[in-house]
Order: C-alpha cells, then structure tokens, then sequence
C-alpha cells in the first residue's frame, strides 16, 4: 500500500501544503499555502479538488486565517465563495465557525476533520469493497480517490481495499473531460499503487456496457440531499442511465458530510466553469472562435437510478428514511 496524502499541515511552519493536481500525473509538486487567500485560490483553481479535500482545505484556510490574525467572518466568506456545489466546504467552515464561536481553536477543529476523515475513507472502503466481487471491472468517473480526499478515497476506497483483499479486479476510468480528472488523476493514483486501470473517453462507457465488459460502476458524490437526489460531476447522470438500461449495479459512495439534509433541489448552485475548459486543448483553441460552450462541472442523478450509496456507516438505499437513519 503506498500512501497518498495530498493534504499535509506543516505544524512548525503554520503551512498547508497541497499536491498541485494541476500538475499531475507528470510532476508530483507541492503547492504551499501560508494564508487563506492562497487557499482560496488553491480551491477555485483546482489545485485541490475533490469534495472532502475541499472540505478540510476550507478547515485550514480558515485556521491560517485566526493565526494571521484577519478578519474570520471576511476569511470564511471567502472561502465559502470559491465553489459552489459540494457541501463538504460549507460543511467544514461552519464547523470551523462554530468552534470559532465557541471560544475553540480553529486549527484543532481543522486537524479533527482532517484526521476524521482519513478514518472515513478507510472505514467506507472496508464497508464498500463487501460488494465486489472476485474478477470484476468496475468503471469509475471523475477521481473520487485519495487525491480527492485525505487518504484512500471514497469510490477509491472501495475499490482499494477489494484490491488490498486479494481481488483480482480491473478498472475503467472514465477520462472525465474537460479537466481530465479520470484520465489524469485517477489513473495515477491507481497505477501508483500497482491496480491495474484503463482510461476510455467518456463516450467509451455505453459501448463497453453493451460489451458486458463493465460489472459494475462506482463514483462519488459532491452532495446528497435526504431523499437521495446525488450531485457529482457531469457525466454521472448519464452513465447512471446507461447502467439502468444495460442492469449494472450503479453504487455512489460518500462520507455523512456529503449529505445535505436541509437542502431542496432548488437550492443547489451547479457550478459552471470558465468556456475555455471545452473550448482549449493544451493551450490550442478546438472550438470556432465564434462559438460558445457549455462547461457545468456537475450534474444531478435521481435516486431511482442508484442501487446503493456505501457510507461509512453502512450501506443505505436512496431513499429518505434509510438515509435519516445514519444521521441518528
Ligand atoms: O471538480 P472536482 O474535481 O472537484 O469534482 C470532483 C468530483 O466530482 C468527485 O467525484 C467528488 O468530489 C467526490 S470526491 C471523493
């Protein structure tokens, strides 16, 4: 097992240090953030990514913000303004804001997330990798892996502690245009550790399904609402659909702080991002100048289209009452 942590606290230095996601898979390099402004960029520009990665980020960018001695409330508005779908990052900082309240240290708070999370992960692959069997290939979208967390994974997880349990399993990751977090992302951090994957572009995945090559697919979640509703990156809906159709097990798996009880449809702002993302490959224009794109980081599959979201406390069904009950 190699460990992948791609957010460290630098205790003595007071420093967040970040694997620069921008860069990978072809340069491992480290993105230092000494106050909350640097995190916020780090966030809106992606150089971490990832619900739960987002979440404990937004935890410390808040931490540097009472070390530096500015303004919380300004610190924390920031922070909340950087991306607009996974709840994870509002999660975190209102938490962080709480304890703020309360009198408590923000870092402590920051650190609890932090070293929760990673005990998340672990327990949701223990918990998740039940449902994978001995020779099966298991598509994934977008990384929903330890890059996208603190160790371990979510989606990954699963699939890690399969691997770790002597399963002889494949994976096939979607590329997830236009950032490319399948092909690059979550193929390295799964090659990293010796599991075998093979990336498709994301229009691959019906053909393979009609092949019957795919067992079974597992992706993340940037929020769930109570009635099972999941928001994760654009391209779900769709292989969600298509498993449906070709009656292939579509699990979503997500820490309890991914859930958004509270919230409706409604109110959930799906993130569009800067046109250039679809309109450049590599620095090159593709699209005619003249021409617009759509680029929505995320889209929103309905409950009826999951067989199952694996938390880390236990295996629900998408539906209201189970969901409830973990929060119990
Ligand atoms: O735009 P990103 O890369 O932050 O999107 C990430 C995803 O959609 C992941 O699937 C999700 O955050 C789950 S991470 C465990």
């Amino acid at each position: 097992m190699k460990d992948l942590r791609p957010i460290i606290w630098d205790d003595d230095k007071k420093e967040l240090i970040l694997i620069d996601q921008r860069k990978l898979p072809h340069k491992l390099e480290y993105f230092i953030c000494k106050t909350y402004e640097d995190v916020a960029f780090a966030i809106k520009d992606m150089v971490v990514r990832g619900a739960p990665a987002i979440g404990i980020s937004g935890a410390y960018g808040l931490a540097l913000a009472e070390i530096k001695g500015d303004d919380i409330y300004k610190a924390y508005n920031i922070l909340k303004n950087t991306r607009p779908t996974a709840v994870n990052l509002f999660w975190a900082l209102d938490r962080c804001l709480e304890a703020y309240k309360k009198g408590k240290s923000i870092l402590d708070e920051a650190k609890k997330i932090h070293e929760e999370d990673i005990e998340t992960c672990r327990k949701i692959g223990m918990i998740g990798e039940k449902l994978i069997e001995d020779g099966d290939t298991i598509l994934t979208h977008c990384n929903a892996g330890a890059l996208a967390c603190s160790a371990y994974g979510t989606a990954l997880s699963v699939i890690r502690f399969a691997f770790y349990n002597g399963k002889k399993i494949r994976v096939i990751a979607d590329e997830t245009r236009p950032r490319l977090q399948g092909a690059k992302l979550t193929a390295f951090e799964l090659s990293y550790e010796g599991i075998p994957v093979k990336v498709i572009t994301d229009n691959t995945a019906g053909f393979l399904m009609q092949k019957g090559e795919i067992d079974k697919i597992i992706v993340g979640a940037d929020r769930i609402l109570a009635d099972g509703t999941v928001y994760n990156k654009i391209g779900t809906y769709s292989l969600a659909v298509l498993a449906k159709y070709h009656n292939i097990p579509f699990y979503v798996a997500a820490p309890l702080s991914t859930f958004d009880l509270k919230s409706s449809e409604e109110d959930v702002i799906i993130e569009e991002r800067s046109e250039d993302e679809v309109a450049y490959i590599d620095g090159v224009r593709i699209v005619p100048e003249n021409v617009s794109c759509y680029n929505y980081a995320f889209d929103k599959t309905p409950p009826d289209l999951i067989t199952a979201i694996i938390t880390e406390k236990g295996i629900v069904k998408p539906k209201k009452d189970d969901i409830l009950k973990l929060f119990r």
